[in-house]
């Protein structure tokens, strides 16, 4: 579990966020959305430790940041897994390169350990043929599955994703969705995902949380966020027709 505590942060005189706290649970897919702009990108960069936030805590698990040594530090970064907006792998590496670099980088194990680990990953994420490929030779959902691969490959306690669906279509968007989903079941992961899509809203929102111009305007589940009056809450998810109508239908059936 990650307890955010009134977390502030400003580059130069732009204040971008305004005070966020929240808790975000331990084997749930926690959700940030908001439109572009809010603050997502910069909040999830304070829980990476990428950036330090000049007020407020991040407390991970007990573990409050700000009180630790520079070597604690270092252990908590190792236990963080990052999927990066456009997957950003290593053009020049292959699949089983670009999974296995962090094993090599953060790790003494041997090469067959390091080998067995990273079948061991590319097969949970369903990716069986791609071993020697590189990433310009494979599809872009295949690229989003090396990047998780890559991020739980050290068994990381906290996974943290940003888009980690943009670019592909719907369905692949919902089978990647759903494997962060299950993963994070599996293995008991603390995991945040920036998301503006609504599809993964419904898909697995379990904990959502709204952000609009640097401040949490609302957080709940995806069955409260359907319910909710909040007018900034229901103007994001309504902006699309589709949401709209099932809005429509929602209220029909109540009455
Ligand atoms: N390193 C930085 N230096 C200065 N300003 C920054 C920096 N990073 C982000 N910002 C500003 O912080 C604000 C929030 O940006 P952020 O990237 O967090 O938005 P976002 O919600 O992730 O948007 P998107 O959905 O487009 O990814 C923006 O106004 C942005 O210009
Ligand atoms: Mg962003």
């Amino acid at each position: 579990m990650i307890d955010v505590q009134d977390i502030h942060k400003s580059f130069g005189d732009a204040h971008i966020l305004k005070g966020i706290s929240t808790k975000l649970e331990k084997g749930k897919t926690n959700l940030i959305i908001g439109q572009s702009g809010s603050g997502k990108t910069v909040f999830l960069k304070c829980l990476l430790g990428l950036f330090s936030p000049e007020e407020g805590n991040i407390v991970y698990d007990g573990k409050k940041y700000a009180d630790l040594s520079d070597n604690e530090k270092r252990e908590l970064r190792q236990e963080m897994g990052m999927v990066f907006q456009g997957s950003a792998l290593f053009d020049s590496m292959t699949v089983e390169g670009n999974v296995m670099f962090p094993l090599e980088m953060f790790t003494k194990q041997s090469k067959t350990e390091m080998q067995d680990r990273v079948n061991a990953v590319l097969k949970r994420v369903n990716l069986i043929d791609a071993h020697h490929k590189f990433p310009s030779e494979i599809s872009g959902g295949m690229q989003k599955r090396v990047a998780i691969a890559r991020a739980i490959v050290m068994n990381p306690k906290y996974l943290f994703c940003d888009e980690p669906n943009s670019g592909l279509d719907p369905k692949t968007a919902i089978l990647i969705d759903n494997l962060i989903k299950e993963i994070t079941e599996e293995y008991n992961i603390t995991t945040v995902i920036n998301t503006h899509d609504m599809n993964s809203v419904m898909q697995i929102g379990e904990k959502i949380i709204f952000l609009k111009d640097g401040y949490k305007e609302w957080e709940g589940t995806k069955n409260e966020i359907f319910k909710t009056d909040n007018e900034a809450v229901t103007n994001f998810v309504y902006s699309s027709d589709l949401f709209k109508k099932v809005r429509q239908m929602y209220i029909e059936e109540r009455n």
